[in-house]
């Protein structure tokens, strides 16, 4: 993986190629980690993930018109349109760019054009946030040169708004929460019905390990869809609007509720209690508990919510079974992707070796392992 500042300089150089002078703003959008909380935001639950390391850089300079013109040094392609008049197109990486335009002047604001090159290095597929990174760093920077100080809260709906709606996949509130939202060092507790949240600092002695296991699925979002429709049917059962009003007791006295629609609330009664239980354990730098409740998730997200894969599986098997690990459990929307521990500070190179390589034998796959501070949220360098 390419250092930061090779990238970032590539990317300068890039821009000054393209349009002969230096940016004026660079901006940096992170990717997150989701450490407990899985399949609970559109259920108006509890979730707690981090910003990571790894993130998208904007080189961005206003314009004196309407006119948006992004180039991307990753893919070597280009987004250009007119903020008065565009339409949808063909996906590609600039719908997301048109989309998060297209949800601010929704909401009223009046937005300038501007110039821009584009570089990531958020893995693709890996259930890391790639998407919802460029959603809110395009909100941020317009938010920015067009004077419009938006917090968080809008950055992020802004962004969840133009997946929803114009690029058309159906997520929750999760992702573009902490990517607006995130604070080095700490995590984020978000209550996903109002979106208030609090920071929660990491203690000093672990690290954060993510493990993209290599394996991708292509059928998420229609898996993702069925289970958010299981969830309303299961809250509809429960006569509340969503599984966030339901709790354990309900759940033991009710026992009508059977099949695939009763474990699905199973799971998101119970990884709500657990998203709560975890905050509170991490700011007590209780870590064994933390890493207890992980372990819950990942077996609640296997045989409950059912969006674990044999990959996912193995890694999270293996890294808890590794010196070191206080828990593991699979992250993000399931089916492939990655999976996430929580491993003593002192012993995170050896556990990164060890699980990489017990993996590799046990699936013939060579996975991305590495350990990631909490990073800050969108923000302007200059
Ligand atoms: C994806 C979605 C999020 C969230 C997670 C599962 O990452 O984008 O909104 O639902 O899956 O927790």
């Amino acid at each position: 993986m390419m250092e930061d500042k090779q990238l970032i300089s590539e990317l300068l150089e890039a821009f000054v190629d393209k349009f002969g002078s230096t940016p004026q703003h660079l901006f940096h959008s992170p990717g997150r980690v989701n450490l407990i909380g899985e399949h609970t935001d559109y259920n108006d639950g509890f979730v707690m993930p981090m910003a990571i390391d790894y993130g998208i850089w904007f080189a961005v300079t206003p314009r004196h018109d309407t006119q948006i013109n992004l180039h991307s040094l990753e893919f070597e392609t280009s987004c250009h349109f007119d903020l008065k008049r565009f339409n949808k197109g063909k996906q590609f990486w600039g719908e997301y760019v048109k989309g998060v335009a297209w949800a601010l002047q929704e909401a009223g604001h009046k937005l300038t054009g501007w110039d821009g090159y584009v570089v990531g290095n958020i893995p693709k597929g890996a259930g890391l946030s790639s998407s919802a990174a460029l959603e809110v760093g395009i909100a941020k920077i317009f938010s920015e040169l067009s004077n419009l100080n938006l917090a968080p809260e809008e950055l992020a709906t802004r962004g969840q708004l133009a997946e929803n709606k114009w690029v058309g996949v159906n997520c929750g509130i999760m992702d573009q929460m902490i990517i607006a939202a995130g604070k080095k060092h700490h995590a984020l507790l978000i209550d996903c019905r109002d979106l208030s949240y609090k920071h929660v600092p990491i203690p000093s002695g672990v690290s954060v390990v993510v493990m993209d296991t290599a394996t991708r699925r292509g059928l998420v979002d229609s898996a993702y869809n069925e289970r958010r429709e299981q969830c309303q049917r299961a809250a509809d059962f429960y006569k509340k609007s969503v599984l966030r009003d339901v709790d354990l007791a309900q759940l033991a006295e009710e026992p009508q509720l059977t099949g695939d629609e009763f474990k699905r609330a199973k799971h998101v009664v119970g990884e709500n209690a657990r998203a709560l239980d975890g905050a509170k354990a991490l700011a007590d730098n209780a870590l064994a508990e933390f890493g207890a409740l992980m372990k819950q998730s990942h077996t609640s997200l296997k045989d409950d919510f059912e969006v674990s894969s044999p990959a996912l599986n193995s890694i999270v098997e293996i890294a808890q079974a590794t010196d070191g690990c206080f828990g593991a459990r699979m992250t993000g929307a399931g089916f492939g992707g990655s999976a996430v521990a929580l491993v003593e500070f002192d012993k995170v190179t050896e556990f990164c070796d060890s699980v990489a390589q017990k993996y590799q034998k046990a699936t013939g796959l060579r996975a991305n392992i590495y350990s990631s501070k909490a990073a800050q949220g969108t923000h302007k360098l200059y």
